[in-house]
């Protein structure tokens, strides 16, 4: 007697689901989309130099073809990554699968953020904000549709063969969805709040100068009663002696409460805190600065709202030295 070859095979001995190849196949799919959008935003040589930067420091981006070619290197390590923990994770949250649209979009913007607020802070440039909104946006919408969503769809392709799945299924599409709505909501009012760019530790950078106002001595300088002090960070500084400030270049004006005592002139509480940010293309219009300016000792709200021409309208007087009053001593 034989034993029939289509007896149907036991649960457990079933196929098991594909991940090296949605993996492999996801990382190389993300991975050449990114670098080619890189290749076209920042140029061939600076994208991958620029990646490799990240392990070596910002002198990689004058590295030869090794540096570039562990850039291109590292970049596809990072992208195989990031498809790994996708194809991984839908194994057991098998709604990453069977909504591989909306799930895609929306790992693509955890991916940005994991990269912006985790990766680089950690790599060798130690970026950290300030963030300008047009190359974020442009970030988020690469991370989304050139990453998350080819990971999700080639996943949600490459990975079944039919074996039964285990794991969280019938998830309930329109709670998903509101899920991912409030999800996005948050992430877009928490990166809203973080376009204002509040240098909070300028109190640390060159010190280009303090000036004290008296009360009363002079009426047009009224709102300037106080004792003010004047920073500059690396790049700005850079700028001082020639007022060519290159972009990048960030510079605060902090205003204090002054009181006398025993004959002294202490600063005491902060009364506002004036910034001016050097972008030349995002702010053609007011001599390639973004004015901000913050209450007291908030760092959320810049009271200008991102119109800075009333500044600029006195600044501009200073167009011999790049609308910046001050020197450097
Ligand atoms: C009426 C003219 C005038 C206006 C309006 C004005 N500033 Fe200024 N600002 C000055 C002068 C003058 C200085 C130099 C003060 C010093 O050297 O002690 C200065 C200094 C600064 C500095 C330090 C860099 C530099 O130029 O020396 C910053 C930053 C700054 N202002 C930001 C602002 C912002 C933001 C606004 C708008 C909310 C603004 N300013 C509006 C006249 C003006």
């Amino acid at each position: 007697m034989t034993v029939s070859s289509n007896i149907p095979l036991a649960p457990h001995s079933a196929p098991r689901s594909r991940l090296f190849l949605p993996i492999l196949a996801g990382g190389a799919a993300a991975g050449t989309f990114d670098i080619t959008s890189a290749f076209i935003t920042f140029g061939w040589g600076a994208a991958c130099r620029g990646v490799a930067g990240g392990l070596l420091g910002p002198a990689a981006l004058r590295g030869g073809i090794g540096t570039w070619l562990l850039g291109l290197f590292l970049h596809f390590t990072i992208a195989t990554t990031i498809a790994a923990v996708y194809c991984i994770t839908s194994r057991r949250l098998i709604f990453l699968r069977e909504h591989f649209f909306v799930c895609g979009l929306f790992y693509g913007m955890a991916a940005w953020l994991v990269m912006n607020l985790i990766v680089l802070p950690l790599s060798a440039y130690h970026v950290r904000g300030p963030y300008q909104l047009h190359a974020m946006i442009q970030g988020i919408e690469v991370h989304m549709f050139l990453i998350g969503l080819p990971i999700s769809y080639i996943n949600s392709k490459l990975s079944s063969s039919g074996g039964p799945v285990r794991g969280l299924t019938g998830v309930n599409t329109k709670r998903m969805t509101g899920i991912a709505c409030v999800l996005f909501l948050a992430v877009s009012a928490g990166y809203a709040a973080e376009t204002v760019q509040y240098p909070d530790d300028f109190p640390r950078w060159v010190h280009v100068s303090t000036g004290v106002v008296l009360a009363g001595a002079d009426s047009r300088l009224m709102r300037e009663e106080g004792m003010h002090h004047i920073f500059a960070n690396a790049k700005a500084a850079e700028g001082y002696p020639t007022g060519n400030f290159p972009d990048g270049s960030i510079i605060v004006y902090e205003l204090r409460e002054i009181e006398q005592k025993d004959g002294v002139i202490r600063e005491s509480q902060r009364k506002r805190v004036d910034v001016m940010i050097k972008d030349s293309a995002q702010y053609k219009d007011t001599g390639g600065w973004r004015f901000e300016r913050f209450w007291g000792n908030d760092q959320t709200q810049d009271a200008l709202h991102g119109s800075g021409t009333t500044c600029f309208a006195c600044h501009s007087k200073a167009n011999t030295h790049g609308s910046v009053f001050s020197q450097l001593r």
